[in-house]
């Protein structure tokens, strides 16, 4: 088989090295259009993880690479004056010229052909080959000619950043956050060989224009920046090489084959700097293709196998890269947080790193965010333990004149099992199992205000006094046996209504017994879904009086806190969308006018409801959707709703039309509840595939939400919050009725805790290097 490769990066020359070594009858041969000894670019970088799967697949250049790299095990973040040294992530650098040297030096032991100072310019070079590697780069030419077939797609990010070069020496990857009178920059920094070390420059780019980086050469803008990181820097200069400001292009491919070609690494997809995993994720590309022709022999089924096989994990390389360059991107949410909570959330911003597996690496560092949490508690008026604290999940909250023992939530959820919207046994039993479970805060599944308000006929309502009273007896029997407060729902379903129960068609209409419905505009959810009446201002005034009365009778029935529900595309979440509502009048039109009526609404509300308890609105605070509601947007929306008397957004997301394309993945929602919490600063709550005590304490201790709501994991386990309280050594306080059962579970819990960490260190990679490299003197 003849091989084909167009680019002598870390892609080309190892995908090269591991075909040929498997099979060295193999004809291949490497276009480049660089000699020999250029490069561009200072050092790479690669954890533990990384080095142990080179290790595998190539045993002697895994040698050459771990004998000229420099080793580190502590991350270091430098803010505001504090230094944070969080150990235990084990990662090397090394000179990316000294890395692609000694590919070169094993393409050459192996037999691979390398031909240097060869720029192509057609892949008609390539005619006769059986396979074609278009492994060149981030600007890739195949990949350009080809865009439409390979479904292309680059996101071009809006902060500006350079690779700069030191002799500073460093033993920790560094993290250094400067600001000036022009704006913040960051520099992310690390060792690779002795008295050598990589400066990637990084700063938004507003910073970048007013500091006239756009009319500096290299040399001034080394200069400049010298005198920005002058502490850092410690008496080194800056070295420059290339080192041009770009914008990081994120490059995504719905397809990687076509016929006989195949794109990889940077061609192919790329990763934020800021995950340091550009040329892991280009070798690890290699890795997978060579792993798919040793599955398929033949190039066909083989490149399919690639196609099929890699997505998923370069998918979530990416989405990681994603998540860890938006945070860069925000710094200006983060930068009034205390350095220990900026560090934290610095640290767990991609969300591989959690609450544990820091502590396991860092326990200090943990101790001593932990300690700044419960300080902050103290300071809130609660006289909590600040030198040997409990988890932040466990930390009381206050809203308003209402205190919430615990920061974990029953998130709303319909049963759809109410006759006429009467709750019955069943309601009493859901309820009363979960107000026992530990959870600091109840809420109830959405309450319609009137019957033809309801979704399904299932839905529970509070329009009568037989509803007030089956309401108010299952608040009696939580308050009486439980410790979490309570939270009434209230929602209209807008054109959302007169749907099938869940489990027999979510959202399909009724095929009999169906309602008129109403909404902000009269469009079908569903094609086939009733068409709902325009509202008219009278049908306003009769939904405003609607959720008053319910209100009042929320009130009655003894709810501690009221929520109004303004997400999922139900009625108000329908006036706020933009793909819901194409009204022309004062309620539709640009988004101050749609949050007119949903506005109304909550201040009605919030005039009978007490002054002392606190209300909170559920957004959904993205649709998903090209066109519709956006994180920025629902910063907007919340910003109205607190001047408006709202105490706590409800983040939630997405569900307004049948079209939306989510994202989901764990803590999905999460990054909205941050964005909201931190830019319209307002207590958040957050919630979305949430489902252990360890990302409750992560999401809580990073400053994303004051509370995190659970709703499915508490569908299984009404006790949740008790179970994790046992994990920690905490005996949460209950029914006497269950105190045998929580003794127990707190003993068993705590061994099988520290099962789990013996085990999670025994599987924490070797460490691959003897000492770290001295800086040359
Ligand atoms: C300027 C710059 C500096 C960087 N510095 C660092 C760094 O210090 N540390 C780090 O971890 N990552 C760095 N990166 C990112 C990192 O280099 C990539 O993520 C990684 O190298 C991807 O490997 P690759 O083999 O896919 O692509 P590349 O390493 O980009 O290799 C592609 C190769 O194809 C060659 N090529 C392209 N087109 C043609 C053509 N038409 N004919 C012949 N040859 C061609 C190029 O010359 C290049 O050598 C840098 C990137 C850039 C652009
Ligand atoms: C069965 C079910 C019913 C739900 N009903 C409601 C509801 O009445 N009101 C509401 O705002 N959200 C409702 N939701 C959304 C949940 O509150 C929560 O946001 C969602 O399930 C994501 O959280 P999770 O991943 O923890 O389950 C419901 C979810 C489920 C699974």
């Amino acid at each position: 088989m003849r091989i084909s490769i167009l680019g002598g990066g870390p892609a080309g020359l190892y995908f090269a090295i591991l075909m040929k070594q498997a099979n060295p009858r193999l004809d291949i041969a490497i276009h480049e259009r660089n000699r020999p000894d250029d490069t561009f670019g200072f050092g790479v970088v690669f954890s533990d993880q990384t080095l142990a799967t080179f290790e595998r697949y190539d045993p002697e250049s895994y040698r050459a690479i771990t004998a000229a790299f420099a080793y580190w095990d502590d991350i270091e973040i430098r803010f505001k004056g504090t230094v944070h040294r969080i150990g235990g992530n084990g990662f090397c650098g090394c000179s990316r010229r000294t890395l692609l040297m000694l590919l070169h030096e094993r393409c050459r032991a192996l037999g691979v052909a390398l031909h240097f100072s060869d720029d192509i310019t057609t892949l008609d070079a390539f005619a006769g080959a059986d396979l074609i590697v278009a492994a060149d780069g981030i600007n890739s030419m195949v990949r350009e000619r080809h865009r439409a077939h390979f479904g292309t797609t680059v996101d071009l990010r809006p902060n500006r950043f350079a690779w700069m070069g030191s002799t500073r020496p460093l033993d920790a990857f560094t993290f250094c956050f400067r600001e000036t009178p022009h704006g913040i920059f960051i520099g992310h920094a690390y060792q690779y060989e002795p008295g050598r070390s990589t400066w990637v420059m990084e700063t938004d780019s507003a910073t970048f224009e007013r500091a006239g980086l756009a009319g500096m050469d290299e040399a001034a803008t080394a200069t400049f920046l010298e005198s920005v990181f002058a502490e850092d820097l410690d008496g080194h200069g800056l070295i420059t090489n290339r080192s041009l400001w770009r914008r990081f292009p994120m490059i995504r491919n719905a397809r990687s084959v076509m016929g006989n070609v195949v794109l990889l690494g940077d061609a192919k997809s790329t990763a934020h700097f800021s995950i340091g995993s550009g040329t892991k994720l280009a070798m690890e590309d290699a890795i997978a293709l060579f792993e798919s022709f040793q599955a398929k022999p033949s190039v066909t089924d083989a490149l399919a196998h690639f196609e099929e096989s890699r997505r998923g994990e370069v998918e979530r390389t990416q989405h990681a890269a994603d998540v860890s360059l938006v945070w860069f991107e925000h710094l200006d949410r983060f930068w009034n947080m205390d350095p220990r909570q900026f560090a934290f959330g610095l640290m767990t911003r991609s969300k591989s790193i959690t609450y544990e597996n820091l502590r396991l690496r860092a326990p200090d560092f943990v101790d001593e965010a932990d300690r700044m949490f419960a300080r902050s508690v103290r300071a809130a008026g609660f006289d909590v333990n600040v030198e040997k604290p409990v988890p932040p999940m466990f930390q009381p909250f206050r809203l308003r004149g209402l205190t919430v023992p615990n920061r974990v939530v029953v998130s709303p959820m319909c049963m759809y099992s109410a006759t006429d919207g009467l709750p019955g046994d069943f309601h009493l039993v859901h309820y009363g199992s979960r107000a026992m479970g530990g959870a600091g805060l109840l809420f109830t599944e959405m309450v319609c205000v009137s019957p033809t308000g309801r979704i399904t006929p299932g839905c529970a309502g509070l329009w009568n006094d037989a509803q007030e009273a089956a309401w108010a007896r299952i608040v009696g029997f939580a308050r009486a046996h439980g410790s979490a407060k309570l939270c009434l729902q209230l929602g209209h379903s807008g054109r959302k209504g007169a749907t099938k129960l869940m489990w027999e068609g979510m959202d399909r209409p009724l095929p009999d017994g169906a309602w008129p419905i109403m909404a902000a505009s009269p469009l079908p959810y569903y094609q086939d879904s009733q068409v709902p009446h325009e509202m008219t201002r009278a049908d306003m005034d009769a939904v405003r009086d609607d959720f008053v009365a319910a209100a009042r009778r929320g009130l009655r029935a003894g709810f501690d806190m009221l929520e109004l529900h303004c997400a999922h595309g139900y009625l108000l979440g329908g006036f706020i969308s933009p793909l819901t509502n194409l009204r022309r009048d004062e309620y539709g039109g640009s988004l101050e006018n749609r949050l007119r009526f949903p506005l109304e609404v909550f201040e009605a509300m919030r005039g009978v409801w007490p002054s002392d308890k606190p209300m909170s609105v559920r957004l959904s605070a993205t649709d998903w959707q090209d066109g519709g509601i956006t994180g920025e947007d629902s910063v907007e929306v919340s910003r109205a709703f607190i001047r408006a008397g709202v105490d706590l957004i409800d983040v939630s997301s997405g569900q307004t039309t049948p079209a939306a394309a989510p994202i989901y993945g764990r803590m999905f929602q999460t990054p909205f509840s941050d964005q909201i919490r931190n830019d319209a600063r307002v207590a958040t709550m957050c919630v979305g595939s949430i489902t252990t005590a360890d990302q409750v304490n992560t999401i809580l201790l990073a400053g994303r939400a004051d509370l995190v709501a659970l709703g499915r994991p508490h569908l299984v386990d009404p006790a949740f919050t008790v179970r994790a309280a046992a994990q920690y050594g905490i005996a949460l306080p209950g029914p006497v009725q269950y105190q045998a059962g929580r003794d127990q579970v707190v003993r068993t819990a705590a061994a099988a805790a520290e099962e789990i960490i013996e085990l999670r260190r025994k599987a924490k990679p070797k460490q691959h290097a003897p000492a770290p490299l001295r800086a040359a003197e």
